[in-house]
């Protein structure tokens, strides 16, 4: 969603704030803009569209000055137009803001200031922030921010520029991630890592209720009441080259292919082969607590919801422990049996989902031990949890997510087999899914070895209009994430089911056009997904079938073949996922969609 960066040192802020936003274009954007001190005034160029416009507008009239802000945005009040697109600027042209969140109370703010005679000029609830620091200025640009923040209720990342009060940028967050860069005489703002990280490693991230004085060689955090907030400096581990698309068409192509080496990050120094378990460090539950959870809620939105659904199969086989998946959105809204025996488990590659955060939040609240299954280190969930286990998959900026998907099934395997060995599961049988586990790096390389065949599959099928995806047992969440990368990056409507219920009603839909992808590897509820193959076929459908072996049953069935190897039923579906993330994909690109990108969609759903 909305990306901010901001820039203050001795060098030219424009091109820091330019490159920032690009870094951030895969999270998803309508419109972007800049504000910068000239030395004469603080100046704003904006477009609607991608940061090429916001080049061109830049090259038509140039800017220069070493402070400056800059934005991406993805509408949510008024189109995403250039009147709409931040940085927005007071009344008086003094104050430049850009924000990322949702004013609750703007219409009363608007109203308010609209009697003291401020004319607004956009439909965004941004421009009231601007117009109230402002009205609200005397001499000091954080007073001014802090005293806007005591009205303002909603969430928000911001950032704060003024021509009155010239060598500073003022940051504050509440709900929405804001982080600073500490350079070498320099200072950047971001919403992202990624938009600072070619400029130094070294960031303090904010947290909720924080404020931020950002000067040249120097920043402080204070809270509301302008009392110091001491924050660490964390360095940002990985490099560059896992931010850029290394000789790939597309980063989701990339993120594929990076698959075996994600997986093996996510289990490394964490399975123990031998005892038939794993170790988990960061989960801070003690031996005691994790023999004492009576019942397990996993909490998530989109991929991350499929792959909960995948962990509490996995938990329920193994650890014999109930477990409920809630999409984070309803959850949140329901009135959840939690106990202070119940662990809820946040699933969530970027960490700062609203929803997932929201709820993850209102677990706590009931009194349930929280563990956060997250990607992006430093992010609100993995700060907030009380325990958590990083996927390690590196950064995912595909927008579809994919090699965080099959990491989160190897972070919820492994917590699977920890909790499961201190319970009832045999350290033979615990060896024997290590042992799988261990192999699934290798076994991933043989799937991808055979995308040509993915890609021909895709030329055949790139004109389709519907898919549906069939799947039972651990390969239902399979079918659902199939459905839903086809549908977010080609914009093909696909629906995923598990395969016995077609006959309750999407068989109506199956023709000679109608392209249906089962999964069905040699697991134990493989005759059965053969009777619902031949359904299909009965109806002239085109059967697209995932499979493990040559199975004489198939024989005439099977319209398009794709082989993956063998592993235990649990772990299945990470090995299917990866032929049905080839399939979106070649289908997509030869849509012409804008695969990293898709229309509509954001890297990370910041609103609710
Ligand atoms: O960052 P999160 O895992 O919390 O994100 C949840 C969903 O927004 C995300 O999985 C979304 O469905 C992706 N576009 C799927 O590819």
């Amino acid at each position: 969603m909305c990306g901010i960066i901001g820039y203050i040192g001795p060098k030219d802020a424009v091109p820091y704030l330019i490159e920032g936003l690009r870094r951030m274009e895969y999270r998803g954007y309508d419109s972007a803009g800049v504000a910068v001190w000239t030395d004469d005034a603080l100046e704003v160029r904006r477009a609607a569209g991608k940061i090429a416009k916001l080049e061109a507008a830049l090259v038509a009239s140039p800017l220069s000055g070493t402070v400056g802000i800059g934005h991406t945005r993805w509408a949510t009040h008024g189109p995403p137009t250039e009147r709409n697109a931040h940085p927005h600027l007071s009344a008086d042209g003094t104050i430049a803001v850009v924000h990322n969140g949702i004013i609750e109370n703007s219409t009363a703010l608007k109203a308010a200031l609209q009697d003291l005679g401020y004319e607004f000029r956009s439909d965004t609830d941004t421009e009231v922030i601007a117009h109230l620091v402002q009205e609200l200025f005397d001499g000091s640009l954080e007073e001014a921010v802090i005293n806007a923040l005591r009205k303002i209720e909603g969430t928000y990342g911001l950032a704060v520029v003024s021509s009155k009060d010239r060598d500073k940028i003022v940051a504050a967050r509440k709900g929405s991630p804001l982080l600073i860069g500490v350079g070498e005489g320099e200072t950047f703002l971001a919403s992202d890592p990624s938009a600072i990280l070619a400029h130094t490693r070294q960031v303090v991230y904010l947290n909720d209720g924080d404020v931020a004085v950002i000067e040249r060689d120097k920043y402080k955090v204070i809270d509301i009441d302008a009392m110091p907030q001491p924050r660490t400096v964390d360095r940002i581990n990985w490099d560059l080259a896992a931010i850029e698309r290394g000789g790939y068409a597309h980063f989701m192509l990339k993120e594929i292919f990076e698959q075996p080496t994600t997986i093996e990050n996510t289990m490394r120094g964490r399975l123990i082969l031998e005892d038939g378990t794993a170790k988990l460090g960061g989960i801070n539950l003690s031996h005691e607590q994790l023999l004492n959870i009576d019942n397990i809620i996993i909490t998530a939105c989109g991929t991350s919801w499929h792959s909960a659904l995948i962990g509490e199969m996995m938990i329920e086989e193994l650890a014999r422990i109930p477990v409920e998946v809630e999409y984070a959105s309803e959850f949140r809204y329901k009135n959840p049996i939690v106990t202070e025996r119940t662990l809820c488990i946040v699933m969530s590659q970027s960490g700062e989902t609203a929803d997932t955060l929201a709820a993850m939040r209102e677990a706590k609240r009931r009194g349930a031990r929280t563990l956060g299954l997250v990607n992006v280190v430093g992010s609100t969930i993995a700060r907030e949890d009380d325990g958590g286990v990083y996927l390690h998959a590196g950064p995912e900026i595909g927008v579809a997510s994919t090699k965080a998907f099959t990491s989160q099934v190897v972070a919820l395997a492994l917590f699977t087999l920890k909790l499961a060995r201190k319970r009832e599961l045999s350290v033979a049988r615990g060896r024997e899914f290590a042992q799988a586990l261990a192999a699934l790096p290798g076994q991933i390389k043989t799937v991808l070895d055979t995308a040509s065949v993915i890609e021909a599959i895709a030329e055949e099928f790139k004109r389709a209009s519907n898919f549906l995806y069939l799947g039972r047992g651990f390969n239902f969440p399979a079918a659902l994430e199939g459905a839903l990368k086809l549908k977010e990056i080609s914009y093909i409507h696909a629906e995923g089911y598990p395969a016995a219920e077609m006959k309750h009603g999407p068989i109506a839909l199956i023709d000679e056009m109608m392209p249906v992808v089962f999964i069905a590897p040699h697991d134990a509820v493989f005759d059965k997904v053969v009777s619902n193959v031949q359904e299909v076929k009965a109806r002239n459908g085109k059967t697209i079938v995932i499979t493990s072996r040559d199975e004489p049953s198939l024989k005439g069935l099977v319209d398009y073949e794709i082989r993956i190897p063998e592993t235990a039923d649990m772990l299945m579906p990470i090995l299917a996922s990866v032929p049905l993330q080839l399939l979106a994909y070649y289908i997509a690109v030869k849509r012409g969609s804008n695969v990293d990108q898709p229309r509509n969609l954001a890297k990370s759903v910041t609103v609710e």
